[in-house]
């Protein structure tokens, strides 16, 4: 069975989640709606630092090709939450994740124990705050996943090359120099840089934490549009503390408190219509 067949059929299925329990969220019909194509199903995830409790039982669909922001105020758990989509947790010691995120359609759980979390990093890139590029080459940061693969051909890691840079809305201004560094590149071109390196190996999702915070408007605006253009091929989960560009770009919301899932909503609902005195108090700015 191809993806796109598989995925038909999931969305075919009645039962919002497999097993058939419906989580608790606070707006059960937002979920029933969404979950008809999800491209992953969070089910009860509770993630300790040691003995801290920092997530708590969330419950959401993470909506197949659509953007979910991840709101809420700091310490929250907003990043704790999408290092478990890609296992950035298991170096950790003392770490140790309950529940489940399975992806779909094949409903492997992100978080068991026997999936290998470099397979799993491979499927699910992130971005983080900070741009992090390697002190190696533009067109070495891009490949670096691809290596990690195994792929050796010239050729084919330089259509890799272009296409990723491409994908990230960088390649016209870096294709000139793709063999020197990238540190030299501009604070908004390394962050896209480090997006050219997480689609290099076509991923199914890409993570998204605060990409923007450290960027001026002109670099935010072109993240922002890079995303609504990705959203095309690929599932994003993004945290952001900008509320205007979780309406821009989202079309889910989550809003997080203390560890907990609060709220979850098409974000046009969540912002005109919370059902959470919590959630209206965040996004109109009364505490975060
Ligand atoms: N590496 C860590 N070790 C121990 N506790 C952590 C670690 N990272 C985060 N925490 C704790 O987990 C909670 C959630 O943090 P975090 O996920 O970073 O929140 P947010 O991204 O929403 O600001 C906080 O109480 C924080 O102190
Ligand atoms: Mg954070």
């Amino acid at each position: 069975m191809n993806v796109e067949s598989a995925r038909a059929g999931a969305s075919a299925s009645s039962a919002p989640v497999p097993g058939g329990r419906v989580p608790a969220v606070s707006n059960p019909d937002a979920y029933a709606e969404e979950s008809s194509s999800p491209r992953a199903l969070v089910k009860d995830l509770s993630f300790y630092y040691g003995a801290n409790k920092a997530l708590k039982q969330l419950n959401m669909p993470i909506a197949d090709r659509r953007v979910t922001a991840l709101i809420g105020p700091s310490g929250c758990g907003k990043s704790t939450f999408l290092r478990c989509f890609n296992r950035m947790h298991d170096l950790q010691p003392g770490s140790r994740y309950e529940g489940s995120i399975l992806l779909q359609p094949e409903n492997i759980d992100l978080v068991g124990r026997e999936v290998d979390p470099i397979d799993v990093r491979m499927r699910i890139g992130m971005v983080f705050q900070k741009a992090n590029p390697f002190p190696v080459s533009i067109a070495e940061n891009v490949n670096y996943g691809l290596r990690l693969r195994g792929m050796r051909s010239r050729a084919q890691l330089s259509v890799a090359v272009e296409q990723a840079l491409r994908g990230a809305a960088l390649w016209d201004e870096v294709k000139d120099r793709l063999n020197s560094t990238a540190m030299a590149l501009s604070g908004g071109q390394m962050q896209r840089l480090c997006i050219a390196r997480a689609l290099a190996t076509n991923p199914e999702m890409i993570l998204f934490d605060e990409p923007t915070s450290a960027l001026d408007p002109i670099a935010t605006a072109k993240i922002e549009e890079l995303i609504a253009a990705l959203r095309e091929q690929v599932t994003v989960l993004i945290v952001t503390h900008n509320m205007q560009q979780v309406a821009r770009i989202s079309d889910y919301t989550a809003f997080m408190f203390l560890g907990e899932l609060v709220e979850y909503a098409a974000t046009a609902t969540l912002f005109t219509n919370p059902s959470q005195k919590r959630t209206e108090d965040y996004i109109t700015g009364r505490y975060g």
